[in-house]
């Protein structure tokens, strides 16, 4: 291989068995034990008058806990397992629906162990009406720990013919960086590394080289934000910028945040840290006996093809979109949104001022596939999810097609429009206060988003009225 074209960290298009634990899912919904989560008011009484429902109901109960709501004040959840037939159990759902708000029912048992307290983790294998079979994911966005510690292939292990392969001292490198990423959870500060020199220089000639082509093939929002890292997080050839200083850059920006991983994702679980506009990034350098090659996403990779874009709102907006419309979805539909993923975030073009421009970080960090993307070689196509999402992912060699978008905005109305035909029973909703995902299935769930837009839209109106005023209209 002599180009330096990079693959995500989640591009390994291995078939995989992404839920380990189906035999334990299975489990949770066979008869007997079967457990609902609801909420009723903190009020003197409250026990007995949620147990009354299930005597009431003739159901015996297996095990109960309470907690105070995270969502409600002065509301109290209940988890009960019930000993019961599903007939037995539906029925009480029922029941138990006019008199309390249900949070989730067929929930699995592990989701309150003491060991996550994990109230808000409601699985939604549990939290809906025809929930089995869909794919857990993240409710909130401490969860992310979860998907970013799944790694498939860690950065230690080396193939045979990575450069660093027979290379001990830079074997063992690699292992610190895992540990640090496996150690690492969400709220953390992220460790700051002390690079070597010889990785300085490896970043240094890396960063001189693609530094020399940006200005006449990144996308003009690349070309803001690259010197305010400079600026902000020492983006130069003889630093290499940390992880932490770029988090926090990103948030301010754009409301981003990265967080290390210790190798390959899978599409799911990457994609769903996009969901919540986290970022997994690496923080490891390639080997030095070949700075402008790698068989792997580096930390090269990241700061200097992704982060640079994240900054961007536009384009987080879109990153998330993509994330969003993954959480839950079938294998089939991930599958296609990572290949969509990959023909935008990674190797996506756009027009500005009537010129091809660049945004993709796989192309953003590859200097042989940034010029060879902008030459008369490539085949460019117009963005569409609908028939870019069958394209061939390319590993290994320059991408047989690239697809061009007119703009972030565009490309983001595309993959909303795109997200419509994944198959779920439910939509989701980012909730930015909370950091979680609000599953919209039911009035009242729709109720709360709607009561949220009535407080923006109210705010719009007022700006919107003073500015009348003010200007005599
Ligand atoms: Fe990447």
């Amino acid at each position: 291989m002599t180009n330096s074209t990079l693959h995500p960290p989640w591009t390994s298009f291995n078939r995989i068995d992404e839920r380990p634990d189906k035999e334990e899912q299975k489990s949770t919904h066979d008869l007997g034990k079967l457990a609902v989560i609801f909420s009723l008011k903190n009020e003197v009484g409250f026990l007995v008058k949620a147990l009354r429902l299930f005597q009431e109901k003739h159901v015996n109960l297996a095990h109960i806990e309470s907690r105070r709501s995270k969502r409600l004040t002065n509301e109290i959840e209940i988890y009960a397992e019930c000993n019961c037939t599903k007939k037995e159990f539906n029925e009480l759902v029922q029941h138990l629906k006019d008199h309390v708000n249900i949070v989730s029912y067929n929930t699995p048992q592990h989701v309150w162990s003491a060991e996550t307290d994990c109230l808000d983790c409601v699985c939604v294998l549990g939290g809906l009406p025809d929930g089995e079979g869909i794919p857990w994911f993240p409710q909130k966005i401490s969860e992310l720990d979860q998907c970013s510690h799944r790694v498939l292939m860690y950065g230690s292990e080396l193939d045979a013919d990575h450069p660093g392969f027979k290379d001990k001292v830079y074997r063992q490198r690699r292992k610190y960086f895992v540990e640090v990423a496996m150690n690492y959870k969400f709220g953390q500060p992220i460790p700051r590394i002390e690079y070597t020199a010889e990785e300085v220089k490896t970043w240094g000639v890396v960063y001189r080289e693609l530094t020399k082509l940006y200005p006449t093939h990144a996308c003009r929002e690349y070309l803001k934000n690259l010197p305010l890292l400079t600026k902000h997080c020492g983006y130069r050839e003889d630093n290499i910028p940390q992880l932490e200083d770029v988090s926090l850059f990103l948030r301010e920006r754009s409301g981003f945040t990265v967080r290390p991983v210790a190798g390959y994702l899978s599409p799911r679980d990457f994609l769903a840290g996009l969901a919540y506009r986290v970022f997994n990034c690496t923080q490891y350098i390639r080997h030095s006996t070949d700075p402008l090659y790698t068989p792997e996403p580096d930390t090269c990779h990241e700061l200097l093809g992704h982060v640079p874009l994240l900054a961007d709102p536009k384009f987080a907006q879109f990153s998330q979109e993509i994330g969003l419309a993954s959480l839950g979805a079938s294998d089939e539909d991930v599958q296609k949104l990572a290949t969509c993923y990959f023909f935008t975030i990674e190797f996506g073009l756009c027009k500005q001022d009537g010129q091809l421009r660049v945004y993709g970080a796989g192309l953003l960090s590859s200097i042989g596939e940034l010029r060879h993307a902008l030459s008369d070689k490539a085949t460019v196509k117009v963005f569409d999810p609908k028939t870019t999402c069958y394209q061939e992912c390319l590993i290994t060699t320059f991408q047989d097609v690239y697809f061009v978008s007119e703009s972030f905005e565009e490309a983001k109305e595309k993959m909303r429009e795109f997200a419509k035909s994944i198959k779920r029973p439910f939509s989701v909703y980012y909730n930015p206060y909370t950091q979680s995902i609000d599953l919209l299935k039911d009035t009242r769930s729709i109720e709360n988003v709607v009561q949220d837009l009535r407080s923006d839209l109210t705010t719009v109106c007022d700006a919107l009225g003073k500015m009348n005023k003010y200007l005599g209209i």
